[in-house]
């Protein structure tokens, strides 16, 4: 194992305020995303699109890593420059999804186990040659009645470590995403609880492993209340029948931190409870979230316990960053434009969170920029 190596790769993500980003949907996810825009759900229109994120002027200011799927590693620009070569030129490093996907566990209805360990050690040794220095292997625990078990939980770190250890060999610095789904009804504090058993678990078994753990990124959910948690809802959304509610709501807000600040403050107890110190960078999924929600969070994280954590509060967003590019693309050639600038926006405005300068006052500039672009196109 080449430990400099890994450990220089590891800095070399979460330096300078950069974050990752990922872009590394499987066909079937994308797809599903496509689908819903009316995108053609071809390897020709996925291939443009990630053309597009790859060519977005200026993204090396925001982004140090980008995670790849493996149609995508493989794939070239129009020009036929490989979009790998793109990546590297740009200063950014390019990493690349290596697990096969969540697949139902045996005897445990409703739970998930990562799979993709089978071939893994050749498999990465073919990505390294290609130009990638690190990967990324999701596991995925939901919240629910009984659930998540430990047989659940187990099977997943035990993996998630098998993989890091492997991606270490290989010269790969392993992104470890065991990702707390957000889909449910339960309140924050289970949340806490459930990302809490996890990420001991997750680190018991690196330990066991063997696994450097100077030479690896966290890539966790950060603790929320559930997607469907009554306390979810937005005043915004409040319908008029449910007026007492939003008064209870309106209250709750008034005598208690934002909603924005109590994530951020139980994310953190949770995080230090459970991450060790010599971890460099905990780098957040967005899960779900809006991207603004996403942003406001990370950027409280980092106001709130920047200088008092012994690790870097980054971003490894997906749909938090691209979502809102890929709805201005719909697959028009005369939306690029317009995409790469909201992608960009959304890079910058992580990155500025990751140094707790992120204000709405930031959204408000895209707004006004936005209108601006549909005027020219
Ligand atoms: O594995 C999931 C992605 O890397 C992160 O996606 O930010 O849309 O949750 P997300």
């Amino acid at each position: 194992m080449n430990t400099q190596e890994l450990i220089s790769t590891a800095q070399k993500l979460i330096a300078d305020d950069k974050g990752l980003l990922a872009m590394d949907e499987s066909n079937p996810t994308c797809n599903k995303r496509f689908a819903k825009l009316g995108i053609p759900q071809t390897e020709e229109a996925r291939r443009a699109y990630r053309e597009l994120i790859v060519t977005t002027p200026d993204l090396a200011q925001c982004i140090s890593g980008a995670i790849l799927y493996d149609e995508t590693i493989h794939q070239k620009k129009i020009d036929g420059t490989p979009l790998i070569k793109m990546i590297i030129d740009a200063g950014i490093i390019p990493g690349i999804k290596v697990d096969a996907g969540a697949k139902d566990m045996a005897g445990h209805p409703g739970e998930k186990i990562t799979e993709g360990l089978d071939g893994l050690h050749e498999r990465l040794l073919g990505y390294y040659d290609m130009g990638a220095r690190f990967a990324k292997w999701r596991a995925l625990i939901a919240i629910g009645d009984r659930i998540p078990s430990r047989a659940c939980i187990e099977a997943n770190a035990q993996t998630l470590a098998r993989y890091a250890a492997l991606c270490q060999e290989a010269g790969l610095v392993p992104v470890v995403e065991p990702e707390v789904l957000m889909d449910g009804g339960h309140t924050l504090e289970r949340c806490s609880e459930v990302t809490e058993e996890v990420l001991q678990t997750v680190f018991n078994q690196l330990y066991i492993q063997g696994v450097m753990l100077e030479g690896i990124i966290l890539k966790p959910n950060m603790v929320l209340q559930g997607l469907t948690c009554p306390l979810q809802k937005e005043v915004s959304e409040v319908s008029a029948g449910e007026q007492n509610y939003q008064v209870r709501l309106i209250d709750r807000q008034q005598e208690d931190v934002s909603e924005v600040d109590k994530g951020a403050d139980a994310t953190v107890k949770c995080l230090l409870r459970s991450v060790p110190a010599a971890v460099p960078g905990i780098a957040f999924l967005s899960g779900g979230q809006s991207a603004e929600l996403a942003s406001s969070r990370l950027n409280a994280m980092n106001v709130r316990f920047k200088s008092r954590i012994p690790w870097a509060l980054s971003f490894s967003f997906a749909r938090a960053i691209h979502q809102p590019a890929l709805e201005i693309w719909q697959g028009k050639e005369s939306n690029v434009l317009a995409a790469q600038q909201a992608l960009y926006h959304r890079a910058m405005c992580n990155r500025a969170a990751r140094r707790g300068e992120y204000n709405a006052s930031m959204e408000m500039t895209t707004s006004s920029r936005k209108q601006g672009t549909n005027d020219l196109h």
